[in-house]
């Protein structure tokens, strides 16, 4: 593919973040975009890196109206000797386009896909961040932009990346968060969208997240929408829980997104002798287990969150504290082969991590 480089006067540049160090998640964005259009007669055309900009998009636009909208979300790093990196980039272009099918949108060629990410960080590369844990997150996006008011697929849109230089996805850092375990308000079903990254699953989960929050909890942990029974996933990660040296996360029930983090814990967790699970894991079980400290470790996993430890689970009023509030040794054992995979430090011998470049 063709990308079009729009030059950008040096002095329209933005200034650079002053401390990476400081750098919180998703305030910041890079100078410029990759932006591609699709319509029936011309298929995928016009890509180009243009500066970062508003968009003027119809009123009757109908992700406006209807939520045609899609996403993705992965990061790009620096290794200690410069190298610029990603961390299986193809998993998410293959997830994209299961949404873009679940969405009646058109898919993106992989190769595309790809190579326009890669261009655009490349472009970008002096935004990417060094201090520890930090990175540059890459925020594909798809949207439905036909005018019309009947509810229909459309026939045009516009699929664009951003960049955002990032801290941690949490404002404490590597450190357990509280959550809220929510039994009445649902976040997806199954048959219904749950599985995809579509922004309606997150408008979805805003009240409870709120509610959590005046609460004094940090997230949400939603359960499956038919019994309020089942654990299924946190507002942005998946979840894990240690019993000892087997680690158990839900199944992928339909209505909980296949985490590309998740994938790789239990891929990981396995290569370092832990014993893996994926099954139905019950509220009740999970908190009897907990207090009886058969549940020894609970942690999240996701792109933004990387690995999460968890420190209390919040119930129908009373709290389940895990591991004294402290971050467990297999959650810390976990995340640092992760981590040190992901910025090219320990031996990568899955093939998880691409190579773009050098800063
Ligand atoms: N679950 C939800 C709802 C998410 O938004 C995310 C983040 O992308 C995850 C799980 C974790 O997925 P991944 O590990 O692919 O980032
Ligand atoms: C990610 O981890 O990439 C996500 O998309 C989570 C997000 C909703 C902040």
């Amino acid at each position: 593919m063709k990308i079009y480089l729009e030059p950008i006067p040096e002095r329209e540049l933005k200034p650079l973040f002053e401390d990476a160090g400081k750098l919180i998640f998703g305030r910041i964005f890079t100078d410029r975009m990759f932006t591609m259009k699709y319509n029936a007669e011309k298929g995928w055309h016009d890509a180009k890196i243009e500066k970062y900009k508003s968009f003027s998009l119809d009123p009757a636009a109908c992700v406006l109206h209807y939520s045609q909208e899609i996403f993705e979300g992965l990061k790009a790093y620096v290794s200690e000797d410069g190298r610029v990196l990603m961390f299986r980039p193809e998993e998410n272009v293959r997830r994209m386009n299961r949404s873009a099918r679940r969405l009646c949108m058109p898919e993106i060629p992989e190769e595309d896909f790809l190579q326009a990410m890669k261009e655009l960080i490349m472009t970008e590369k002096r935004w990417i961040p060094r201090a520890p844990g930090t990175s540059l997150y890459v925020r594909p996006t798809m949207l439905g932009t036909e005018a019309f008011l009947g509810v229909h697929p459309a026939a045009e849109y516009l699929f664009y990346i951003i960049l955002s230089p990032v801290g941690p996805y949490f404002k404490d850092g590597f450190n357990p968060v509280s959550i809220y375990v929510e039994d009445t308000l649902v976040r997806a079903v199954v048959g219904g969208v749950g599985d995809i990254k579509t922004g309606g699953n997150y408008a979805a989960s805003l009240m409870a997240g709120l509610k959590a929050k005046e609460k004094g909890f940090s997230q949400v942990l939603w359960l499956d929408a038919k019994e309020h029974k089942y654990v299924e996933e946190v507002g942005a990660m998946n979840i894990f829980f240690v019993y000892g040296d087997q680690l158990v996360t839900p199944s992928l029930s339909g209505s909980i997104l296949p985490g590309i983090t998740r994938a790789s814990v239990l891929e990981l967790a396995a290569d370092m002798g832990y014993r893996v699970e994926e099954r139905a894991i019950a509220i009740d079980e999970v908190l009897e287990e907990i207090s009886s400290g058969r549940i020894t470790e609970v942690f999240g996993s996701g792109t933004a969150a990387v690995v999460s430890p968890v420190g209390s689970l919040h119930y129908k009023g009373q709290n389940y504290v895990v591991n004294n509030n402290q971050v467990g040794e297999v959650t810390k054992a976990i995340y640092t082969r992760l981590i040190d995979i992901q910025y090219g430090k320990a031996e990568d011998k899955f093939g998880w991590v691409c190579e773009l470049g050098r800063i």
